[in-house]
Order: structure tokens, then C-alpha cells, then sequence
């Protein structure tokens, strides 16, 4: 048994695609389980660049199984488009290697007319969401109205949900947005071609798939998405997303019991970023940020934003830690901090004049927070072409080792860029 769960241990785009796609190639099976098209997910193959919003990273691997569980929020446009795609570059010639599961929340163009409707209402209180529809496809969700991807099977049951969620949604929108409404008939019909361009793709239990592949001995990756500053619980509220990003959701998004995991790898970069609105202690507004944003290429996959740049916060992945039960971590983007002179690192917090080393939850006290930072050697060499840990220069594995101690957990990868041979093991994934 070894399910092991790969979670952004930052704000996202810490590079989780990347490890996942690494790790793919000893895994039998890589899961899905939460969020949906706002993530983006960068993987780098000889050059060539595949950028992924649903699909799961694993899916470059031919002999790799991907699916897409319960708790995603499916965006049937653009997993169709996704799909497409890689089809196009050569990639899932055969549809069992992608299964969608029958009880993720469809999320429709509706959904993000209200998300970008309600944004643009909400002037300086606004989130900085993605655009794509995430949080009204949940509220769909929890209110009970939502259209499941195996509604798509059932011309009446949909017709008959579609036409109950665009009454409440068209007066929503035409009342209180003041947009257009969005009409029944084509949105259906639409919902009828791309039924049954996905049905290949159709299951009706993943949660059933995943428990037999998990018991029978199979390695499972449950990828997420978003990180754990953006948890809808126990992330900046309200500056998160509208899925719980922990390493929990892995289990109920997929449906899937705790006993069943093996490992937690966190992944976190070797300085921090954030995009959209809310509390960054560690943020740089200033020249060095826009030299990290610069050499990181720090710019969103899905909606192409600049970054908010700042250095690591040690204060924040501890969180990330406890919150997840993280048991190791995968330290990305090293290379990114060559050619600094001193690397900045927050170990603490000052709040009110006092010094405190936990996280506060509360986001107003977190905004307020000064950052108490350790000042460490940088290095001059570029990182990219070192292929072994070994051949870091001793300032840089001085940085591995100050944050692996100073955590209290071992960090078993190291990245230096983002093609597949520029990661560096410190102990192997599957043992
Ligand atoms: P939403 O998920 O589109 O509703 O956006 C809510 C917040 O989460 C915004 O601050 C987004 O910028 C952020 N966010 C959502 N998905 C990602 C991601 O994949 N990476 C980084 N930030 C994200």
C-alpha cells in the first residue's frame, strides 16, 4: 500500500507539477482531487512545455493511469480543450489512461460569468480570484444544486438541473450583476456534445479504482493543487480558494480512508510567491522582488499575472507542516536564488513588539506581522547543469540544511529548474 500525497506547502505554483510528473514515473496511478481549472500545472519534457489545469501531471507517462476524482470542480470546456491537446501532441492515445469520475461538480460558463461578475463588483474587497468559475461551482456544490459530470448521461435529469440552476443564475445575473442571462437551450445542447466527447472518459466509481489499485499494491500519487495557504479552512481567509487545498482532501476528494496513506511530500520554493490579493509577510515590493520575479519567470500559468515575490517564510511552511502532516518536503526552484549575495530567510514573526514562531490564523494579525529574518551566504554559480547534491556549492547545501533543521523535516528533493534531469534526490521516493 502506498498512497503518498503530494500538497503545496505555500500559497501554489510552488512547482507541484513538476515532482509529480518526476514522481509519475515510478507511480501506477496519480489522482486529481480537488480545485480545478485555476490551478496550473507546468511540466517541462525536453524542452518541450505542457501546461495542465485538470488533467493530472502524471499523464505524460503512457503507462502512468490519471484520474480525476470527486472533488475537482471539472470544467468541461477546458478539460475537452485539455484533452484535446495532448491528444494533438501525441499524449493519451488510449482513453483508459484518463478517468473522470461521475461525481465531480461540473462547472459551466455561468459559473464563470458570476465569478468574474462578482470580482469586478467587489472594487477593493476583491480576491484576485482566477476568473475560472471556482468558488460559485462550489457554492453549487454545497447548496445541493450542483450538475455532477454523470448528469451528462442523463438527457432529462440534465435538462431538468440546467434549466433549475439558469433560473436562479440568470436572476442573479441579470438582477444583481446586471449581465446578460445565459440561455438554456444552447448551453444544453453544448452539454449534450461534450457528453459525449468525454464519455470515453466516463466512471462511474474512481473512488472504487483508486481502493483496489491502493490495495492490491499499486503506487497511487494524489495530486493537489492550490497550496496550503489558500485552504478554504485554515488558509488566509478570505484570500483563499473555495476547495480545502490540505493533504486531507486528498482522502475525502477522492474518496479514499487516511489509513490508506503512506507519505506526505510537501513542496515549497526556495523563496515564496503569492498571486492575488491578501496577507504576505515576506513580501518584497521593492527591486529584489522584481529581480525573483524576473529569474524565477514568475508569472501565472493560468491567468499570466505577475507574482508577488518575496523570500522564504519559515514561519508559514511549519504551518504548512503541522497542518498537513507533511513528512517530507521537495525544495523547488533553488537555482532561482543564485547570484545573491545574502539569502533572507523569515525564521519569526513580530507581532505587537513581540517575537512569536507560530503562524497567527487570524488574516488581519498575519497582515500586521513583521518578518524576523535569518541572513544566510548566498552563491555565485549557476545550479542549473548540477546533477547531484553533492556538487552544490557548500552555501547552497548550507540553505538545504538550515531549512530542513529549522522545520524539523527532511527535504528528499531538490530542484534546479524545470526539466526532468534537473532534480536532485536526496532519498528516493517509493522506498
Ligand atoms: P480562485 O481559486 O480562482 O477562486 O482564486 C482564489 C485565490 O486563489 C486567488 O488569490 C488566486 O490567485 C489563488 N489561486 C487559485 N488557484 C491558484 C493556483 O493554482 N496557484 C496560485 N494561486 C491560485
Amino acid at each position: 500500500m502506498a498512497g503518498i500525497i503530494v500538497v503545496g506547502a505555500q500559497w501554489g505554483d510552488e512547482g507541484k507539477g513538476k515532482v509529480v510528473d518526476v514522481f509519475s514515473a515510478h507511480a501506477d496511478l496519480v489522482v486529481r482531487y480537488q480545485g480545478g481549472a485555476n490551478a496550473g500545472h507546468t511540466l517541462v519534457v525536453n524542452g518541450v512545455k505542457t501546461v495542465l489545469h485538470l488533467v493530472p501531471s502524471g499523464i505524460l507517462h503512457a503507462k502512468t493511469m490519471c484520474m480525476i476524482a470527486a472533488g475537482v470542480v471539472l470544467d468541461l470546456e477546458e478539460v475537452i480543450k485539455e484533452i484535446r491537446d495532448l491528444k494533438e501532441a501525441g499524449v493519451l492515445t488510449n482513453p483508459e489512461q484518463l478517468k473522470i469520475s461521475d461525481q465531480c461538480t461540473a462547472l459551466l460558463s455561468y459559473h464563470r460569468k458570476i465569478d468574474a461578475a462578482r470580482e469586478a463588483k467587489a472594487g477593493l474587497e476583491k480576491i484576485g480570484t482566477t476568473g475560472r468559475g471556482i468558488g460559485p461551482a462550489y457554492e453549487d456544490r454545497a447548496s445541493r444544486k450542483a450538475i455532477l459530470f454523470g448528469d451528462l448521461f442523463d438527457r432529462e435529469r440534465l435538462r431538468a438541473k440546467l434549466e433549475a440552476s439558469l433560473d436562479e443564475k440568470n436572476f442573479m445575473l441579470t438582477h444583481y450583476y446586471k449581465q446578460e442571462p445565459v440561455e438554456v437551450e444552447p448551453l444544453y445542447q453544448r452539454m449534450l456534445e461534450m457528453a459525449a466527447e468525454l464519455e470515453p472518459y466516463r466512471s462511474r466509481d474512481t473512488s472504487l479504482l483508486i481502493h483496489r489499485a491502493l490495495k492490491s499494491g499499486k503506487k497511487v500519487l494524489f495530486e493537489g493543487a492550490q497550496g496550503t495557504m489558500l485552504d478554504l479552512l485554515h488558509g488566509t481567509y478570505p484570500f483563499v480558494t473555495s476547495s480545502s487545498t490540505l493533504s486531507g482532501s486528498a482522502c475525502v476528494g477522492s474518496g479514499i480512508g487516511p489509513s490508506l496513506m503512506q507519505k506526505i511530500v510537501g513542496i515549497t520554493k526556495a523563496y515564496t510567491t503569492r498571486v492575488g490579493s491578501g496577507p504576505f509577510p515576506t513580501e518584497l515590493d521593492n527591486e529584489l522582488g522584481d529581480r525573483l520575479r524576473r529569474e524565477g519567470g514568475e508569472f501565472g500559468a493560468t491567468t499570466g499575472r505577475p507574482r508577488r515575490c518575496g523570500w522564504l517564510d519559515l514561519v508559514a511552511l511549519k504551518y504548512a507542516i503541522r497542518v498537513n502532516g507533511i513528512t517530507s518536503l521537495a525544495l523547488m526552484k533553488l537555482d532561482v536564488l543564485s547570484g545573491h549575495e545574502r539569502i533572507d530567510v523569515c525564521t519569526a514573526y513580530r507581532l505587537d513588539g513581540q517575537e512569536i514562531k507560530e503562524l497567527p490564523v487570524n488574516s488581519s494579525d498575519l497582515s500586521r506581522v513583521e518578518p524576523v529574518y535569518k541572513s544566510l551566504a548566498g552563491w555565485s554559480d549557476d545550479l542549473r547543469n548540477v546533477r547531484s547534491i553533492q556538487d552544490l556549492p557548500q552555501a547552497a547545501r548550507d540553505l538545504i540544511q538550515f531549512v530542513a533543521s529549522e522545520v524539523a523535516t527532511p527535504i528528499d528533493v531538490v530542484s534546479v529548474g524545470p526539466g526532468r534531469e534537473q532534480t536532485l534526490w536526496i532519498k528516493p521516493l517509493f522506498s
